[in-house]
């Protein structure tokens, strides 16, 4: 079977199918998987029943697989495969967390507007997020499009953003949810980088809105305004037009654009299991190759 899409969104997302995930793709496949993603920036699939190493392998088809924060904060996980991320609300040893940890914690910072890894350098090209067990109500996640909020700015708003960075840190969400036991090593280990807040995407040559909760202000601007004027470009970027609310069922994989769009989870009951395992593609030249 060939790739089948079916829109589920007026300005991008779409429901694949016709691949079987469970096989790395062939170049054929990952063409077209591409060229979707270029047009729709977020693709969800059903029925994916993927063991670690499955999802691992589908997404090294892609590119190099990005750790992110992993590498501050090395704790145990559950993961069989250190490159895939454990975005659950699970203890290593399979339990609930309790909502006072850090592993909630991380919970709750996925719950801020962001890109995965927009505090490094090379960020995060696609994620592809798959869904093992769900709580019985909440914890969709949401997606905006960027491109769709570019195109949506006044002419005098992109102007005034053309030229400008942003600075980004991976621990900014952290702090902003009152964690601040981060030691200078671990600060040291993720140093900021800076973003333009307008990039082309590179597959679909769209102008982009790169903005998100890990951008802390704009570059030679002072702190205050800076960071007041992103807080009212993620405003905008955000509105419900742009946005595609996820409603997961178990099995489903995501995959969606770091570049292009924004996401975030939403709110649950956190006594009930919600285990999902992202694995996340960095963007350097060697990946993505036949995406452009
Ligand atoms: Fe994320």
């Amino acid at each position: 079977m060939t790739l089948q899409l079916k829109p589920l969104h007026p300005l991008f997302a779409a429901e694949a199918s016709g691949i079987d995930l469970t096989q790395a793709p062939t170049p054929e496949q990952r063409k077209a998987i591409n060229a979707a993603m270029n047009q729709y920036a977020v693709l969800v699939w059903r029925n994916q029943p993927l063991s670690q190493a499955q999802q691992a392998a589908f997404a090294l088809a892609f590119g190099p697989l990005d750790i992110g924060l992993k590498r501050i904060f090395k704790r145990p996980e559950r993961m069989d495969d250190e490159r895939l991320i454990d975005i659950s609300n699970l203890n290593a040893d399979g339990r609930i967390a309790d909502r006072g940890t850090t592993k909630a914690l991380s919970g709750f910072a996925n719950q801020l507007w962001h890109s995965d890894s927009s505090f490094q350098d090379p960020r995060a090209a696609y994620s592809m997020l798959h869904a093992v067990a769900i709580p019985d109500a909440g914890g969709n996640t949401e997606f905006a499009d960027l491109r769709a909020a570019y195109d949506a700015l006044p002419q005098r708003t992109r102007d005034e953003i053309q030229d400008l960075s942003a600075e980004h840190f991976a621990l900014h969400t952290r702090l902003l949810l009152g964690d601040e036991a981060y030691t200078e090593d671990q600060k040291k280990t993720m140093p900021p980088v800076s973003w333009p807040l307008v990039h082309t995407h590179p597959g679909s040559g769209r102008k982009v809105l790169f903005v998100g909760v890990h951008a802390t202000h704009i570059d030679g601007w002072p702190i205050a305004e800076g960071r007041m004027f992103l807080a009212d470009l993620l405003e905008h970027a955000t509105q419900r037009e742009f946005v595609y609310a996820h409603r997961w069922q178990v099995g489903d994989l995501v995959m969606w654009d770091n570049r292009c769009t924004l996401h975030r989870g939403r709110r649950y009951d956190l006594t009930q299991r919600r285990d999902m395992r992202r694995a996340t593609v960095m963007d350097v030249p060697e990946a993505l190759l036949d995406a452009v």
